[in-house]
């Protein structure tokens, strides 16, 4: 076997692996014989036929799934409600959300269609409230009458506690309880006395450091009740133990922030541990997103190897098979623990972010994905390393976590005499299992079977994102607990023969999941989708981190009908640090201008001659020169305008965008007979060096503040002679409308996100924040935890979060307006700067609260942020001050309710032309 840092570099080079080939690769060593595979198929119909006459299922919530998932209406949009409704704090944009919601649907479809009676309660409630909806259809179109109709009827306070009440039962079906002693009383009373627990308390994904703080407290307490509660039982094996998610343990779990993460949160995962093998029982660091997996390693591996946590067989990893990486992983973890000694526990699963993966990767434009596209990949690489971790008896214990009747049984036929557990999640797969245990107690001779349950605890606050993903998870009709208890659909149709699922098809990957790059064609646009740099592969960096460090001295000077013209050459400074020389540039003098537009005249007949269809080949060309040297451009972009890495790789790839849109719509174009506009003089700002410059080029024209464009427009409407078209892109007082539905974790994501990067030096950049008052405190105080912990710094570093404005005057006149806000707002953050950023142009993001937008009297052109607390019932006048600035550049909403949105768009000016 390869050494483990062989493995390791392997692992991370099949992140973005060729489908195809991983899965030629794994059909090839498929450890089951057709035999088998046969018998494994028959077993597991028989184990689903006798599921589905167990007549435990009805009042289940796995029969609630079966009629309400994801392919109806009605499911999606009580999933909906699931996810928002309880976060709510204020009654009326609850029920303006229970409207919207239950007008969605026909309930009447599902009434008494199931055999559960908890399903037909839910239906019951539901139509009685889908039936008031439908007494007036004209009075359903508008929120606010339909609220005030059922006040007359029913009264909102009944219908609400009643849609408030589902909505907790639903989401309880998932929680084994509120606290550990909880859990564990709920737990024995509702399983066998073997049954074995990983608790997880409930949360992920912390914003701050204060959040982080919770979390820890509250996995530490809950490792000592267990360990308090455990039995006399030597073995860490059938303990009960815990689960744990690194990203609740710290605020920024990013490769990005490697240093900081091996420095602060290894730490803190360490002492979950040393708690845990005090009592020995298992710790299982639970598998997220695709894109935390290697720094994960980089914990694991930190873990195993510490001498303070030797003799302890309870470290555990959970693996996801929808991984390409996932066999070398296998493979990595079995050689970790030869290496340290230990018996590693690995609990393997599917994987939990399917959906989620596939956006990521396309959003940023990578190369491919780092999951499988089809199912039955994700099944053959669980087969792979279920074979692999079995065959390693004495350095792993297995776990297998799964709801597929077809998985568990192919687990017991490959494991044969082995030792392994099954683990479910609490609230899914109880039949399955009590099935497979009486199959297992008929058969003479059969051992009985371990199974533990994965015990979520905690309070609904937390428990949102884990219900979002088992709801997709249930409603998604690839999933095989989606129609498991459907007596609509044959056995034979729900279970068939991997290898022959994934050999159905040719080549392997998912004939409608192309890959990234591809997205637009595939939806009819015909155009590549720019091609990005994966900023969380250790790979990537490296090349990218390798490629800035070489960026030498730098020359700009102008570039007059093909000839360099080199004037008075002036020094520039890195506005991160203005000691550093970065190079020399030239500026343009009266004689070039004219020089340059006379030659534009000459040639634009020329240029006209070639045709549209010829001049979008050559913005084609243009677009695959910057995407070939997008590190390059990166690292000019840094060095020069001062933007971070993933400031400067969005800004390349929006160039590269522009060129082919561009292109695509020239060709889009009759190719005879239309002429070029002639000349134009294009006026590009320096907050996108790149992007705007090549946009303007390659289409339109001026770019910058709002004040310019005006005296540009009067001089040109000053002069004698014919009238000169001019086209402008301006500045704004960009702002966010927020009600109490929004998730305040993508509010605070968004707000940094839109406020801050590029140095909040975007013209699109987000200044005003609007917030419904209900949810302004917490969703405020989570924004000053997260900017707590963000960095500013050289933006040439991975580590960075905040570059520099671009220069002394704007910072001057930034620290004027904070100066201002000080004594005329209330302030509610700011980022704190460090040594390093003493020489450079920063200026620490800001937050202040204002009364109204009258109190901005010019666009800030910097990383402040404004907001202004509204009530529910004020939408209107929120309206009316976005309108009266007379800007219109962009405009954000976050909300769930559909009706809330669509009335902000209607009524603003924002993104429309005029
Ligand atoms: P199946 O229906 O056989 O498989 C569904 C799975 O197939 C999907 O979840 C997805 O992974 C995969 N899939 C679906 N469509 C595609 C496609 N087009 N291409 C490729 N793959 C596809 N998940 C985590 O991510 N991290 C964890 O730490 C974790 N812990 C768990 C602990 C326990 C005890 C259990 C039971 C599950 C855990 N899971 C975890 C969740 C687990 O990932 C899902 O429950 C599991 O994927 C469902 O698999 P299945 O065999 O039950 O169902
Ligand atoms: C999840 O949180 C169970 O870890 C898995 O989805």
């Amino acid at each position: 076997m390869m050494n483990q840092r062989a493995l390791r570099n392997k692992i991370r080079h099949a992140t973005h692996s060729d489908e195809h080939e991983t899965v030629t690769h794994l059909l090839e060593a498929n450890p089951l014989s057709k035999r088998a595979r046969d018998q494994v198929l028959k077993d597991a119909r028989l184990l689903v036929t006798h599921c589905r006459a167990d007549k435990t299922s009805s009042g289940t919530l796995d029969a609630f799934l079966l009629e309400f998932g994801l392919s109806n209406a009605e499911g999606v949009a009580l999933m909906c409600l699931a996810e928002a409704l309880l976060r709510v704090p204020d009654a009326l944009t609850a029920d303006r959300l229970i409207a919207e919601k239950i007008q969605a649907g026909n309930w009447n479809l599902h009434r008494g269609k199931s055999e559960s009676l908890f399903v037909n309660a839910s239906t019951w409630g539901l139509m009685l409230t889908g039936q008031l909806v439908m007494l007036d259809r004209e009075i359903t179109q508008n929120t606010d009458h339909w609220v005030r109709r059922l006040t007359a009827t029913l009264g909102e306070p009944v219908i609400r506690a009643a849609v408030m009440q589902a909505m907790k039962i639903m989401g309880g079906q998932y929680v084994l309880g509120r606290t550990i002693a909880e859990g564990l009383r709920r737990g024995h009373k509702n399983n066998d006395v073997e049954t074995r627990f990983s608790f997880d308390m409930l949360g992920e994904g912390a914003r701050t450091e204060a959040s982080a703080a919770q979390y820890l407290q509250a996995y530490g307490d809950a490792i000592d009740e267990i360990g308090n509660h455990s039995s006399a039982d030597p073995s860490v094996f059938s303990a009960n133990g815990v689960s744990v998610k690194l990203s609740a343990l710290h605020p920024r779990y990013y490769f990005a922030q490697h240093s900081a993460v091996m420095l602060e949160l290894l730490p803190r995962i360490k002492r979950l541990c040393m708690q845990a093998k005090h009592y020995n029982i298992g710790l299982s660091i639970d598998a997220e997103e695709a894109y935390r997996l290697d720094i994960s390693l980089d914990i694991f591996q930190a873990l195993a190897k510490d001498t303070d946590l030797s003799h302890w067989q309870g470290l555990g990893f959970v693996l996801q098979a929808y991984q390409k990486r996932a066999p070398n992983i296998a493979k990595w973890l079995i050689s970790l623990a030869k290496d340290t000694n230990r018996r590693i526990m690995v609990r393997l699963v599917k994987g939990a972010y399917w959906d989620a993966e596939i956006k990521h990767a396309q959003e940023l434009g990578l190369d491919s994905y780092p999951v499988f596209t089809r199912k039955a990949h994700t099944d053959l690489s669980y087969q792979y390393c279920a074979g692999i971790l079995l065959d390693a008896q004495d350095h792993i214990y297995p776990q297998f976590a799964t709801h597929n009747a077809y998985t568990a049984t192919m687990i017991l036929k490959l494991a044969g005499e082995r030792e392994f557990e099954f683990q479910r999640l609490h609230g899914m797969g109880h039949i399955l299992y009590d099935q497979l245990k009486t199959q297992q107690h008929k058969t003479a001779g059969q051992q009985s079977l371990a199974i533990r349950v994965y015990a979520p605890i905690g309070s609904h606050r937390d428990l949102l994102p884990y219900l979002v993903r088992r709801l997709l998870e249930n409603g998604a009709n690839s999933s095989f607990v989606n129609r498991f208890l459907d007596h609509q659909t044959p056995v034979e149709e729900l279970l068939g023969d991997t290898k022959e699922q994934v050999t159905q098809s040719y080549p392997y990957q998912h004939k409608m999941i192309v890959n990234p790059d591809q997205i637009f064609l595939a939806a009819g646009e015909n155009r590549k989708n720019a091609l990005g740099l994966d900023l969380d592969s250790p790979i990537e960096t490296e090349c990218l981190l390798r490629t800035i460090k070489q960026t030498g001295s730098l020359l700009s000077h102008p570039i007059v009908d093909g000839q360099d013209v080199r004037g008075d050459l002036h020094p520039a400074y890195n506005p991160a640090n203005q000691r550093e020389l970065i190079g020399y540039d030239s500026k343009v003098d009266q004689t070039s201008i004219v020089t340059a537009l006379e030659s534009a005249h000459r040639t634009q007949p020329v240029w006209n001659a070639l045709g549209h269809h010829a001049r979008a080949d050559l913005l084609d060309r243009v677009a695959d020169l910057i995407e070939r040297d997008c590190p390059r451009l990166i690292g000019v972009i840094a060095i020069e305008g001062g933007r971070t890495l993933p400031d400067g790789l969005s800004e390349v790839r929006e160039a590269i965008d522009f060129c082919r849109y561009y292109s695509l719509q020239a060709r889009s174009l009759p190719a005879q007979g239309l002429q070029g506009l002639g000349v134009f003089l294009c006026i590009s700002p320096w907050n996108f060096p790149l992007a705007i410059f090549v946009g303007q080029i390659a289409a339109i024209a001026f770019t910058g503040s709002t004040g310019t464009a005006q005296i540009i427009n009067r001089q040109l409407a000053a002069r004698s002679g014919g009238p000169i078209p001019f086209i402008a892109e301006t500045g704004g007082q960009n702002c966010m409308i927020v009600d109490s539905t929004a998730l305040p974790e993508q509010v605070v994501d968004d707000v940094i996100a839109s406020a801050f990067q590029s140095a909040g030096q975007r013209c699109s950049a987000l200044r005003v924040l609007f917030i419904q008052t209900d949810i302004a405190d917490n969703t405020l105080e989570m924004l000053a935890g997260a900017m707590a912990s963000l960095k500013a710094g050289d933006p040439r570093l991975l580590c960075s979060d905040l570059g520099p404005v671009i220069d002394n005057g704007a910072r001057t006149e930034l620290q004027k307006h904070i100066d201002r806000m000080h004594k005329e707002a209330t302030f509610i953050a700011s980022v704190a700067l460090e040594d390093q950023c003493a020489d450079g142009s920063f200026i620490p993001p800001h937050v202040f609260e204002i009364r109204s937008l009258d109190q901005l009297t010019e666009e800030v052109f910097g990383p402040v942020l404004h907001v202004i607390r509204y009530s529910s019932d004020q939408l209107g006048e929120v309206i009316q001050q976005i309108n009266d600035t007379g800007y219109g550049l962009t405009l954000g909403i976050h909300s769930r309710i559909q009706a809330f949105t669509e009335t902000v768009f209607r009524n603003t000016i924002a993104g429309n032309t005029y």
